[in-house]
């Protein structure tokens, strides 16, 4: 192993999780996968660390990689875009399937990932006398700049599609991906597609469902989940103590080295995580609907045609998210003006979000008052949040609009978050820190 990708591996293992994809889609019949994992030199014991292949939890990973790949490929479809972002790529094979072949297909993931793949499908597309539209590039989803760069020249709507990534990102590193979204789709146009947030109801209807000999009992314990029962007395009853051992040993398969805490997404109560999950999309200004996976249900080569029906019908419960911005909240937005300047501001029921990009100063303040004017003018306005992660300066100009703010509202009712270095050592020294909420 060279340096670069000594360094890339220790400080972030987690693209080896995707390694798995491939070689679980070799193991559901995937002819394409089974030739890229052989090229790439990929061995599932060495990957996954475990003898899983020979195992039920193996056969219920297989079965779970192969439904999601599938599906999503034809919810991608089914969107109509013609440029698909796929964030993460990992070492799929989407850019070699058929229905990518009159798209464009824009693959991001870490550099590791772009490095190896780009070449390998590069090199398996000319074999085949192919020429597709599809380009790999190495990025963080957390770094707007790397993303943007992936989508020079590229033409709206998109289909920014994702999965396997949001389980394994911090708190502030799923806000800054959100963000990054939200901004290239209100550019773009198009939406961002995702099974993420229910992975974990995914791990536990497939292990209730691989886990049992007998179709009648698998049904009945997805119904009482359905029904709220508790996931431990359910799989108990299945399968004794072996029931919640295979789901946890599967989820670690899925953590592997990326030190990921799978047990939230072990929870099966679908109304709280959704609740959550749909407001933390909404303090990023994004909106999301809900269509059951049931709807674009795939023909699985890894389990039997009893077993894909029990599937479906857990699948009936399970949804695939479509993310777009909540154009409804969104009331100013500019960017790349003077020193990079840009502020967005977005606005529900009195709570004004407001971004702040680049430097704020004598030159910009101007257009940052007449934005937060305009916008203030056309709300009730309570709380006031602003997001400084990507301000690099603020000077007394800019300072004398956030005091505007402060005097707008109650007490305590401005709150700032993502403040550098400088720009915290400003609000402290003047004063400022102690006038808001500081995050
Ligand atoms: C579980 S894999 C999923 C990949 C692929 N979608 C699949 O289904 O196999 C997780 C992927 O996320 C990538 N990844 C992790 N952190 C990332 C980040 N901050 N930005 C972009 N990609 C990231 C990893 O390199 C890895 O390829």
């Amino acid at each position: 192993m060279d340096n670069v990708q000594e360094l890339r591996e220790k400080t972030n293992p987690v693209f080896n999780t995707a390694k798995a994809t491939l070689l679980h889609l070799t193991q559901a019949g995937h002819a394409d996968a089974a030739v890229m994992a052989e090229r790439l030199g990929l061995d599932l014991a060495a990957v996954t660390g475990s003898d899983e292949g020979k195992t039920a939890m193996g056969q219920s990973n297989v079965a779970i990689v192969e439904l999601r790949y599938r599906s999503m490929n034809a919810f991608i479809e089914a969107t109509g875009a013609k440029t698909i972002v796929d964030l993460p790529c990992g070492y799929t094979p989407r850019a070699l399937e058929d229905f990518i072949a009159n798209k464009r297909y824009i693959a991001c993931d870490l550099p590791a990932v772009a490095e190896e793949m780009g070449p390998l499908v590069a090199q398996m597309l000319a074999e085949r006398g192919q020429k597709r539209d599809v380009a790999y590039h190495g990025v963080d989803g957390t770094n707007y700049a790397s993303l943007r760069a992936a989508l020079e020249g590229a033409q709206g709507p998109l289909c920014i599609t994702t999965e396997g990534l949001l389980m394994y990102l911090t708190q502030p590193e799923l806000a800054a991906l959100k963000d990054n979204i939200r901004r290239i789709l209100e550019e773009f146009g198009g939406v961002w597609i995702t099974q993420d947030p229910e992975v974990g109801r995914v791990y536990i209807a497939m292990t209730v469902v691989s886990m049992s000999s007998d179709p009648a009992a698998a049904k009945a314990a997805m119904e009482a989940l359905d029904g709220g029962a508790d996931l431990g007395t359910v799989l108990k009853a299945m399968a004794g103590d072996k029931g919640r051992s295979t789901l946890g040993a599967s989820m670690s398969t899925f953590g592997g080295e990326a030190d990921v805490d799978f047990s939230k997404a072990m929870s099966y109560r679908p109304e709280q995580a959704e609740a959550a999950e749909k407001e933390s999309l909404r303090a990023h200004g994004l909106k999301a609907e809900l269509t059951p996976v049931a709807e674009r249900m795939p023909k699985l080569g890894s389990l039997s045609p009893e077993k894909t029906e029990l599937v479906r019908q857990a699948m009936e419960r399970i949804n695939l998210w479509t993310i777009t911005p909540d154009r409804a909240t969104l009331l100013h937005m500019t960017d790349g003006g003077s020193n990079g300047f840009g502020v967005s501001i977005r606005a529900r029921d009195g709570v004004m979000d407001v971004a702040l990009r680049g430097r704020v100063d004598s030159l910009t303040a101007p257009e940052f008052l007449a934005a937060y004017e305009k916008a203030a003018g056309a709300m009730d306005l309570a709380d006031v949040h602003v997001d400084m992660s990507e301000l690099a300066y603020i000077s007394s100009a800019g300072l004398r609009v956030l005091l505007m703010m402060i005097k707008a509202v109650q007490p305590g009712h401005v709150s700032v978050s993502g403040a550098n270095e400088t720009v915290r050592d400003i609000l402290t020294q003047t004063g400022y820190a102690d006038m808001v909420t500081m995050a």
